[in-house]
């Protein structure tokens, strides 16, 4: 009972990931690090791995087929995806992966950070019925102009680095570390650590001065310089 009438502080709601997988259990080590399983503890995200075989055509567990018009290699079918989202309430945004999408970056992490359930369909194969991508999804997204066997990879890159952006993820250094992403043209400076030689190789003199403006200066004109 509450006696005193003291409004209950409410809890923010974690973000919701849903990835619609063959492979599940490719997801699951990744879950078990940082920054992710610190994320999943405070409660800050919440992850759901829909394995795509469970809402296969047949009891055979077909996912895919050959393409119409011919060609090599199988096609993600369109009816077990869209059985699967049937499945997922409360979807907010809905990707497709694929090497052909809208490419990925911080600025996109940084929207989707921002909402509050994100739906991530990997392909496999040679790739899924367009019609999925035409019909079913908000967004189709790369991760960079090459080409992966599947969207898992690209599903865990989308994650953490949304996930690193959610206040209580990370401590206050790395976090200021993304911040300088968050301008577009802005890269990190080169960093160093112990020993200061190592087989003739150096730190550079400047970083070893105690000089704290020209250390500055010399991380601005690096930062620069790197792309
Ligand atoms: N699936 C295969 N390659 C991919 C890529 N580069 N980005 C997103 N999804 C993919």
């Amino acid at each position: 009972m509450n006696l005193l009438k003291i409004k209950q502080q409410k809890k923010a709601m974690p973000l919701r990931f849903d990835i619609i997988t063959l492979f599940p259990e490719l997801f699951e080590p990744f879950l078990k690090r940082l920054p992710l399983r610190k994320a999943i503890e405070k409660e800050l995200i919440e992850i759901n791995l829909w394995d795509l075989k469970k809402y296969a055509i047949d009891k055979r567990g077909t996912v895919d087929d050959k393409p119409y018009g011919g060609g090599a290699g199988m096609i993600l079918m369109i009816e077990p995806i869209y059985k699967a989202l049937e499945a997922i309430s409360d979807k907010d945004i809905v990707i497709a992966l694929s090497p052909s999408g809208e490419r990925y970056n911080q600025q996109m992490a940084r929207e989707l950070s921002k909402g509050s359930q994100v739906t991530l369909i990997c392909g496999r194969y040679e790739g899924m019925d367009e019609r999925v991508m035409e019909n079913l999804t908000t967004k189709v997204v790369s991760i960079g102009d090459y080409v992966l066997s599947g969207g898992e990879i690209p599903a865990m890159a989308i994650m953490e680095s949304i996930t690193r952006l959610l206040p209580g993820v990370l401590e206050k250094e790395e976090a200021s570390i993304d911040e300088s992403f968050s301008e577009p043209d802005i890269k990190e400076y080169p960093q160093y650590t112990r020993p200061e030689d190592f087989k003739g190789m150096k730190v550079p003199d400047v970083l070893l001065s105690g000089n704290h403006k020209e250390i500055e200066e010399w991380r601005k004109n690096k930062r620069e310089r790197t792309h």
